[in-house]
C-alpha cells in the first residue's frame, strides 16, 4: 500500500464557547449584560451569530447566568441561527474562569480547537474569528486578536487613603497590546490550563501562559471592542447602522 492511499486524518473540529454568565454591572442597573439589545437583538444572540458565521465553528457553547440557563435557551430558540451549526447551553459559575471550565466540560469528543468568545464582544467580524482558527489549525496552542493601543499606559502603585496614586512604571507602548477575543486554542492545551492555574485571571490566554508556552497575536478589529460602558452600548448600534447601510449597497 502507498503513502497516498492512507486515509487522510480527520480535519480539526472547532467549537466556540461564550461565556455570558456576567452581571455587566458597569453598564448600570437592568438586565444582565448579554440580554441589553443592540438594535432590538439581544447582545448575546450577536455574539453567537459573529462566531457561528465562521464556516468552521461547527458547535456554540453558551455558559448561561447559573440560574437562567432555561432563559438562555429560549433565547436561542427564538432567534434565527445557522442550521449547519449545533448550539448547546449550560450554565455558568461565579466566576468567568469556572463559566469557561463549565463550557469545556460540555465539548463532545471530537472538538480539537476551542475557540473562548466573551458574550460581551457582540460585532467582531468573521474574518478576525477566521483568522484565529487559521492560526491554532497551523500549530500554535493558544492564539490572541490583538491591537495596538492609542493611550499611554501607566503602572500605577497603592495610594494612601485620600492620597492620589503615584505612577511606578510606564511600559513601551509599542510593545503593548490590547487583547480581544475569540482567543483560539488547541483543545487539550486549554484544558490542562483550566486544571493547572487556579489563580484569578482576565482572559485564558494568560493561563496558557502560565504553562510556559506560547501565545501568538493575529490582527484584531476595532469592532471587536468589549461593550462595557453605557457609550458603548451607542457605539455597536452606529457600527450595526453603518453595516446596515453598507449591506444595503
Ligand atoms: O466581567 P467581564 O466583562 O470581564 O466579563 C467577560 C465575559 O465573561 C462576559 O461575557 C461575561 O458574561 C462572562 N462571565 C461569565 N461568568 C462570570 C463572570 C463573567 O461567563 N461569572
Amino acid at each position: 500500500m502507498s503513502d497516498d492511499s492512507r486515509p487522510s486524518p480527520a480535519p480539526a473540529r472547532t467549537a466556540a464557547v461564550i461565556p455570558a454568565a456576567g452581571r455587566g454591572v458597569r453598564l448600570g442597573p437592568g438586565a444582565p449584560k448579554a440580554l441589553r439589545t443592540l438594535n432590538g437583538t439581544p447582545m448575546l444572540i450577536h455574539a453567537v451569530r459573529a462566531l457561528a458565521a465562521s464556516r468552521a465553528v461547527s458547535l456554540v457553547v453558551v455558559v448561561a447566568p447559573p440560574d437562567g440557563a432555561g432563559e438562555v435557551k429560549s433565547l436561542l430558540d427564538a432567534h434565527a441561527l445557522p442550521d449547519r451549526t449545533d448550539f448547546v447551553v449550560v450554565p455558568g459559575g461565579d466566576s468567568r474562569q469556572e463559566s469557561v471550565r463549565l463550557g469545556l466540560d460540555a465539548l463532545p469528543p471530537e472538538y480539537d480547537i476551542v475557540l473562548v468568545h466573551d458574550a460581551a464582544r457582540p460585532l467582531v467580524p468573521v474574518d478576525t474569528v477566521d483568522g484565529v482558527i487559521e492560526a491554532v489549525r497551523e500549530g500554535a496552542p493558544a492564539v490572541v486578536p490583538a491591537l495596538p493601543l492609542a493611550d499611554t499606559v501607566k503602572e500605577v502603585g497603592p495610594a494612601a487613603p485620600g492620597e492620589p496614586e503615584p505612577v511606578v512604571a510606564t511600559p513601551v507602548r509599542a510593545r503593548l497590546r490590547a487583547v480581544q477575543t475569540p482567543q483560539g486554542f488547541d483543545r487539550a492545551t486549554l484544558v490542562r490550563a483550566h486544571e493547572t492555574v487556579t489563580e484569578d485571571v482576565t482572559d485564558d490566554a494568560s493561563m496558557v501562559e502560565q504553562l510556559g508556552l506560547t501565545v501568538v497575536v493575529v490582527p484584531g478589529h476595532e469592532e471587536a471592542f468589549k461593550v462595557t460602558r453605557p457609550l458603548d452600548l451607542v457605539l455597536a448600534e452606529a457600527v450595526l447602522a453603518r453595516r446596515r447601510l453598507n449591506d444595503g449597497f
